[in-house]
Parts: structure tokens; C-alpha cells; sequence
């Protein structure tokens, strides 16, 4: 049994890719329960440290930042700030779109869109996806106690560590998870050779101490780096998630 924490079958339906969230061809989503176990893993492994605190979260290969938004509704009060990048202008485009879905103005913004759409073609999606952003709007409004999630989202390569550290500065994320290029419905770009590597020794610069680093991707990439200690490792499916943590 991979599921150590999201051992229960939600219906993560108003979270379907799609549906509030915006989707698009070419721009794989990650499984709502997936990203939830490995966050709480993250979390887990941090909680070990005495780490307790609302942790900054990082994405350098954020795609549509699909995930990022439903941790976001999910799991909220740990997050502190949430920061994307990807190497893609059409990804970072979608990635605001969603990552704007966290806002009073974005979500209101979507529920208007998707009442036009309803009151135009009367499709049962579209009054489906009006019922679940209602339902999103209704766990914004029990979140308004806490502040809102500061996000930065920046065009950089993964493993350009300069970019990233100029944008996010030294020691300012503690919890990595990221679902990189499989190669099939998405591609590593820039240099590709050996990008897993390439990209951990970027994140050596920002990462704070006691930060995580959690990488999903095919059987075929290895997520290693001699700067790092594996602190954890589960499949699910095809996908490979691997756990690191920095020793320097
Ligand atoms: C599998 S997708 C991520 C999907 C995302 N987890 C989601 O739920 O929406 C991988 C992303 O890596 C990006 N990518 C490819 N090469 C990159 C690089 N060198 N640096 C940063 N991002 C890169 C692609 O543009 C793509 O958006």
C-alpha cells in the first residue's frame, strides 16, 4: 500500500483538471491524491526536524501548476508562500491562470466565466464545474482567517541556478515537489543532458535547511545528486516519486 497518508478515496472531482482548474493539450496534470500524500510526506519527514511551520513551496518545473493550486484548497494553512517556474512561456501562462484561482478576483473571475458558458450552451459540464468553483469559493471564504498565499512566478530552466536563486534568493524554500518531463506528453528543454542533476544542484542554492525535495518521474531518470541523502521512495503507477534531502 503506497498511501501512507491520503489512504482514503476522496472525490477530487471539483478539482479535476479542466473543470474550475484550467487545462490545456500537451499539459499533463499531476493526481490531486498523489500530490496530497507526497506533500504530507514532505511534511512528515520536516516534522521529524521539529520543522512545524508553514513550509515556502517550489515548483521549477511547474507546468500548469495544476498541483500547486489544489495543495493550495487543500492544505493551505501549511503553506506559507507558493513559488512556480517553468522553462515554457505557454506553461507559465496556464500556471497563472491557475495559480490565480487562489484569489477573491480570479475564482470570482472563473465562476462568471463558467455561468456565460452554462447560460449559453446549457451543457451539464458547465453547470458541473459552476456547482464545484461554488464549492471552491466556499472553502476560500472558511480560509479568509488565514492570509492570503503570497505566489512568484517566473520563465527560468530548472537548471539555470543563477535565475532561480535571483529570483527566490538563498536558503528560501523549504519543501521542492515537482513532476518533471517524462518525455512523453512533455519534454525536458534547454540542456538536456542529464537535467535530474543539473536541476538538484540548482536548487543547492535555495533550498533552507532541512528542506525536501520531492521528484516525480518515469522509471527511466534517476534522481540522484551526491549532495543529497534519499530519504524516501514509492511508486505509484508508473510514476517514481523519490524523496531528498540536502546534506550541504
Ligand atoms: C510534467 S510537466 C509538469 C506538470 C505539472 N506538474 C502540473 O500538474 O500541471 C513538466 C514541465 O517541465 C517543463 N520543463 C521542461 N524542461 C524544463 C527545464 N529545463 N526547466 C524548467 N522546466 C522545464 C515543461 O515545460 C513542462 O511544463
Amino acid at each position: 500500500m503506497p498511501y501512507l497518508f491520503a489512504t482514503e478515496h476522496h472525490n477530487d472531482a471539483d478539482y479535476a483538471a479542466g473543470r474550475v482548474f484550467y487545462s490545456l493539450p500537451g499539459h499533463p496534470a499531476f493526481p490531486v491524491r498523489l500530490a496530497g500524500e507526497i506533500f504530507r510526506r514532505c511534511l512528515a519527514l520536516r516534522e521529524a526536524d521539529n520543522l512545524t511551520a508553514p513550509c515556502a513551496l517550489y515548483d521549477p518545473c511547474c507546468g500548469g501548476a495544476y498541483h500547486l493550486a489544489t495543495l493550495a484548497y487543500l492544505h493551505g494553512e501549511r503553506i506559507a508562500s507558493i513559488a512556480a517556474s517553468d522553462i515554457d512561456a505557454d506553461a507559465l501562462a496556464l500556471a497563472r491562470r491557475n495559480l490565480d484561482l487562489l484569489t477573491w478576483s480570479g475564482l470570482d473571475r472563473r465562476i462568471a466565466e463558467l455561468a456565460r458558458l452554462w447560460a449559453d450552451c446549457g451543457k451539464r459540464s458547465h453547470e458541473e464545474a459552476l456547482e464545484s468553483a461554488e464549492r471552491l469559493r466556499e472553502r476560500l471564504l472558511a480560509s479568509t482567517e488565514r492570509r492570503a498565499i503570497p505566489v512568484s512566478l517566473f520563465q527560468a530552466d530548472a537548471a539555470d541556478g543563477a535565475r532561480v536563486l535571483g529570483e527566490l534568493g538563498a536558503q528560501s524554500v523549504d519543501v521542492v515537489i515537482t513532476d518533471v518531463p517524462y518525455n512523453r506528453l512533455s519534454a525536458w528543454q534547454g540542456n538536456v543532458a542529464d537535467p535530474l542533476w543539473r536541476m538538484l544542484e540548482a536548487l543547492r542554492l535555495v533550498l533552507a535547511p532541512g528542506a525536501v525535495v520531492a521528484i516525480a518521474s518515469d522509471k527511466g531518470q534517476k534522481a540522484e545528486h551526491e549532495a543529497y541523502q534519499r530519504v524516501d521512495r514509492f511508486q505509484i503507477g508508473k510514476r517514481r516519486i523519490v524523496l531528498l534531502k540536502c546534506d550541504v
